[in-house]
């Protein structure tokens, strides 16, 4: 890994595998319960919310009492470590807290937050208890809570298929991707844009990027080298070769 090792600026870009261990599943591990028959990619839509918000509500504050309850992984743990030697900046599509739990202080979440909702009408964020994780309540449909301001509904402040992404996540990770010395390419399919694109520049630009992922994904094709381990195993190696070779 001499890449990694001479690099100054290591840029990161994670996806849903990067949690996957966490025991947060990824949008195609079949959900078991509740959710099972409900298809993620047909929630995490513009159009779920127009037609059904309680369904969207529910699930969402179902995912992020998920979240909360998880830990972080030895995948994420070696990420944070990693900035004892290099600088590191995260760009992650995912919408969990995470990397930030494990001590990573640069993320840019591309796809926004689980914890960040907002009004769906004029963009305030909200604060109330009833988003709040711990008051998630176990059913399929809740009632999304009214904003303080303008009695809207309050949506999930995530990005859902279709919509744009938040403009300074953007624009910081585009700068991480321009000024990296290596990509690592952490657990994410590559399928979904314009997110994708990051890594893929990149690679275009002539940045080594290295893909941690079990299985091949669209973004294989640009990597100079893909390590397949689960990136709970493969990170906390990386930067155990690192530390020794230190
Ligand atoms: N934790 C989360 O926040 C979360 C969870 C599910 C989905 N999502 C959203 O779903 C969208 C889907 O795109 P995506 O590419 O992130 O996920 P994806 O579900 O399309 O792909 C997951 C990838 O992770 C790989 N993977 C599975 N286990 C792994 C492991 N232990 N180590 C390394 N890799 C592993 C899989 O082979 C696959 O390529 C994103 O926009 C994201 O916002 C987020
Ligand atoms: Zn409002």
């Amino acid at each position: 890994m001499d890449v990694v090792r001479r690099a100054e600026v290591i840029t990161v870009f994670t996806g849903a595998g990067m949690s996957a261990e966490s025991g947060v599943a990824t949008f195609r591990d079949v959900e078991t319960g509740l959710w099972e028959r409900f298809d993620p990619t047909q929630i995490a839509t513009p159009q779920a919310w127009a037609s059904d918000p309680g369904l969207v509500w529910a699930w969402y504050q179902w995912r992020a009492r998920v979240v909360h309850a998880a830990a972080p992984n030895p995948g994420h743990n070696a990420l944070a470590h990693l900035e004892r030697t290099h600088s590191v900046l995260i760009a992650t599509q995912n919408v969990d807290d995470l990397h930030e739990r494990a001590g990573s202080s640069t993320v840019s979440h591309l796809h926004g937050s689980l914890f960040a909702p907002r009004c769906s009408n004029c963009g305030r964020p909200y604060h109330g208890v009833d988003a709040q994780p711990e008051h998630a309540v176990h059913e399929l449909r809740v009632e999304p809570p009214a904003c303080p301001t303008c009695l809207s509904p309050i949506r999930p402040g995530v990005v859902w298929f279709g919509e744009g992404l938040p403009d300074d996540a953007w624009r910081s990770a585009e700068s991480a991707f321009t000024f990296a010395d290596v990509v690592l390419v952490v657990g994410t399919s590559g399928g979904v844009y314009p997110a994708a694109a990051l890594p893929e520049r990149a690679a275009a630009r002539g940045i080594p990027v290295i893909e941690f992922n079990p299985e091949p994904s669209a973004l294989s094709a640009m990597a100079s080298h893909s390590i397949r381990t689960p990136a709970g195993i493969s990170l906390p190696a990386l930067v155990d070769a690192l530390d020794s070779a230190a």
